[in-house]
This record gives C-alpha cells, structure tokens and sequence, in this order.
C-alpha cells in the first residue's frame, strides 16, 4: 500500500498534554483508506494516546484531524463513532454484567432504528429491530469465531476470547476505521496467529481500515500494509515492515527500552 492511495485519516501537527506531560508533539500521521496502518513505539510512547485523540475521547490541544476528507476536529466523541471511527480498548472494556451477545448487540444498537418511544412502548417495531440485532450480532460472533460462546457471561470468557468479543462488538457498529489497542496483549501464540488472519478478513472482505497499535512485532511485520513509529510522543519513522525493521532510529528505540517491552504493560 503505497502513499498514492487517498487518505481515510488525515492528521496533522496533533499536539496533546497532560499536565507537564507531552504525549504526542505535533503528530503527522495518514491512514490509506483499505490499509491496515500499524502504530508501534516503546511503553509511554503515545500510542493509545493518538487513537484517544482520533475517536475524540482526549481532545488534542493543537492539530487537525481530516477523516474522509472533513475536518472532525471539534466533533465529540458519539459522533465520530457515528461517522465509523471505532474503536477496542487496551484494558478491556466489556460489560461483565451481560452475556456475550449481549455485549455484540450494544454495538448494533448504536444504529437502530428506532426511537426512544418504540423502545418504551415495546411496539412490534421494537421486537423486529430486537431480533434483527440479534441476528446481527450473532452474524459477528459467528465470524469472530465465538458463536457457540453467545450465552455466556462476558467474564466467564477465556481473557484472549474477551478480546475477540471486543472486536465483534465492534464490527456489529459497521466501523470504517476501526482501532485496535494491543488486540494480541494477553494471547498465546496460537490465538495471536488467528487473531492475525482474522484483521485480515476484517480488512479484506469487510473493507475496513485499520489502525493497529500493537507490541507483537510477528503480528504487526505480517499483516500491516504501512508502518508508524512513534517515541517520547513523536514520530520517528514510517515505511512498510521491510522498510521500518531496517530503520536504526527504530531499532535504538526500541534497544533503549529492551527490558520494558512484552506487551503486558496496561495504561
Ligand atoms: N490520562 C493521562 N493522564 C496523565 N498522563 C497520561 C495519561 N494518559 C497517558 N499519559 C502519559 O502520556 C504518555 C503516553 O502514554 P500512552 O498511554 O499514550 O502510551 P502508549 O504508547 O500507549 O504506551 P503502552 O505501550 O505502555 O500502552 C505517557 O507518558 C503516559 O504516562
Ligand atoms: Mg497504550
């Protein structure tokens, strides 16, 4: 995927701070649209502080965030969700209360159909759009592999399941950009290599574009079209996987934080 493929995600001189921390410093970073962008740097780089920043959940203090052309950058949160920016997070975020379709069904619902008034008045409307969501987000527990899963509670899941829960619950809101924070953290080797077909298939066959923030090196070399490497909050690379493997900026960067590195980290 080369640069010549018109962007999806635009962002230009992203700035954000907390505190005296600056977590990203004036961040250039484009996502073809169709790729799978990966964003990788050492703990406390900024990584899932630039996808906050995209799905509106911190606001950058300088920078401008272009999705398809239009500029997002005032726009909260709900809306960019609205417009197919969604996005996993990197502790999972799933509702331990509910089962597992449950949790896929909340995802549908952020497109229903219907108004509040059908909701409370349990019109036959509402039990049609009810059931479509069930079958929709069977459709993506289905695909995500977790089917015969649905009637579980959530957290009876396998850890590396929840993950996957996660990503179907976010395909059921029919993403166009979908984020993934450190999707393979907490996997053995054997689910990080079907999570790695399954971003494939997302991609291939959902057409979704992808941002992919992720420390398995494996996993980020095998499936990413294009590669960002950001540092103390700046990018300091990007190139395809040969390209970025070669770059001696990136391997100091990630040989001054040798020890730290593992994916285990949460923050
Ligand atoms: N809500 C916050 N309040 C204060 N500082 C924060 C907050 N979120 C992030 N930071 C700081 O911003 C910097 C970037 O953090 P971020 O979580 O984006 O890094 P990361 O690249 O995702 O790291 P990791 O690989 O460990 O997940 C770090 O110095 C972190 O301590
Ligand atoms: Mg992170």
């Amino acid at each position: 995927m080369d640069e010549m493929v018109k962007p999806l995600l635009q962002c230009e001189k992203v700035s954000v701070s907390f505190g005296g921390v600056r977590a990203l410093r004036e961040v250039d970073i484009s996502v073809s649209e169709g790729s799978i962008t990966a964003i990788i740097g050492p703990n406390g780089a900024g990584k899932t502080t630039f996808l906050n920043a995209v799905s509106g959940l911190v606001p950058a203090e300088r920078g401008s965030f272009l999705f398809e052309g239009r500029d997002i950058s005032r726009l909260p949160a709900h809306e960019r969700g609205r417009m197919g920016i969604v996005r996993t997070f990197q502790n999972l975020e799933i509702f331990s209360n509910m089962t597992v379709i449950e949790n896929v069904m909340t995802g549908v619902h952020r497109n229903v159909g219907y108004g509040v008034f059908t909701s409370l008045l349990r019109t036959p409307r509402f039990w049609q759009e009810e059931e479509r969501c069930r079958r929709r987000a069977e459709e993506e527990l289905e695909f995500v592999g977790l089917l015969e899963k649905a009637d579980m509670m959530a957290d009876e899941l396998p850890f590396g399941n929840q993950r996957l829960l996660e990503i179907a619950r976010a395909l059921a809101s029919d993403p166009k950009l979908l984020l993934l924070d450190e999707p393979a953290a907490g996997m053995n080797i054997r689910e990080t290599r079907d999570l790695g077909k399954l971003i494939k298939r997302i991609n291939e066959e959902r057409g979704v574009t992808i941002i992919l923030v992720e420390h398995d090196m494996d996993l980020v070399m095998k499936v990413s079209h294009w590669i960002w490497v950001l540092n103390f909050g700046e990018v300091i690379a990007s190139g395809t996987p040969l390209e970025v493997q070669k770059n001696p900026d990136v391997i100091a960067a990630y040989l001054g934080t040798e020890d730290e590195e593992g994916g285990d980290a949460e923050g």
